[in-house]
């Protein structure tokens, strides 16, 4: 049996729809690498808020322009969940990039031209190999525009706001905080000058509101291997 290719899959979409979950699961079934590239940006906005160029009412952009060439992301394997986790020079910094904090001012800290030259750059030289599961929000427009597979994964704002409730588990944090924080990252995220969410016109959309995340997977796969299919009878010329 030919060995079956590796391409590049790429999910796009609001804040909280499931996109990573999903890219999580494909990456798992397929054997390939998955990345979170909201973890990339999420990185780079903790050091700015430590560093005190960043908070709710100010935001520092010269010096967080400056201070780009000081900060070094990368993934590690984590072998209990078996997954890639973030580090910021060299530290895991996986948990606390997930606070409602962090939450409130990634999208600015994201919607920075510099920020984001760095990150694409990064995010396409993990990628350039294929075999690769990465989401986002400019991952089929921006980033891997080629990627043979993408999907636009959507889904109803107050089913949302819920999930990311549950999974935060911070009985300080209430759904309200979290639904006007998700309301105020989906105006942001596609308002930005800089690369801003779109939906491509090649992506496939998937609103998965009243989907389990089983049915969403399979949905998935079965898109995969009708890619992998087409590629088989048509390959792609280099
Ligand atoms: O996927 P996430 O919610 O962890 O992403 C956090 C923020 O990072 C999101 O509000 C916008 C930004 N982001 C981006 O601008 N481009 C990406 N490819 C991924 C995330």
């Amino acid at each position: 049996m030919p060995i079956q290719k590796k391409i590049t899959i790429a999910i796009d979409g609001f804040s909280s729809c499931g996109k990573s979950t999903l890219a999580k699961a494909m990456a798992h079934d397929l054997g390939y690498i998955f990345i979170d590239s909201g973890a990339m940006y999420r990185a780079i906005t903790l050091f700015c808020y430590k560093n005190k160029y960043v908070d709710e009412q100010f935001i520092d952009e010269e010096k967080i322009i400056k201070s780009l060439k000081n900060i070094s992301i990368h993934f590690e394997y984590n072998s209990n969940t078996s997954k890639l986790e973030v580090t910021l020079n060299n530290e895991n910094i996986e948990k606390e990039i997930r606070n409602l904090t962090i939450s409130n001012l990634v999208s600015k800290v994201a919607s920075i031209k510099e920020v984001r030259q760095k990150l694409v750059n990064e995010q396409q030289k993990i990628g350039e190999n294929g075999g690769i599961v990465m989401d986002g929000r400019d991952i089929g427009s921006v980033v891997f525009p080629n990627a043979e597979l993408k999907f636009f994964v959507t889904a109803d704002p107050k089913v949302r706001a819920n999930r990311r409730f549950l999974e935060l588990n911070d009985p300080n944090v209430s759904l309200k905080d979290v639904a006007k924080n998700l309301k105020e990252r989906d105006f942001l995220d596609s308002t930005r000058a800089e690369s801003p969410l779109i939906q491509t016109e090649d992506a496939i959309v998937i609103d998965n509101s009243e989907l389990t995340q089983d049915e969403q997977l399979l949905i998935a796969l079965k898109y995969h291997k009708e890619c992998i299919d087409y590629l088989t009878q048509f390959p792609k010329k280099k």
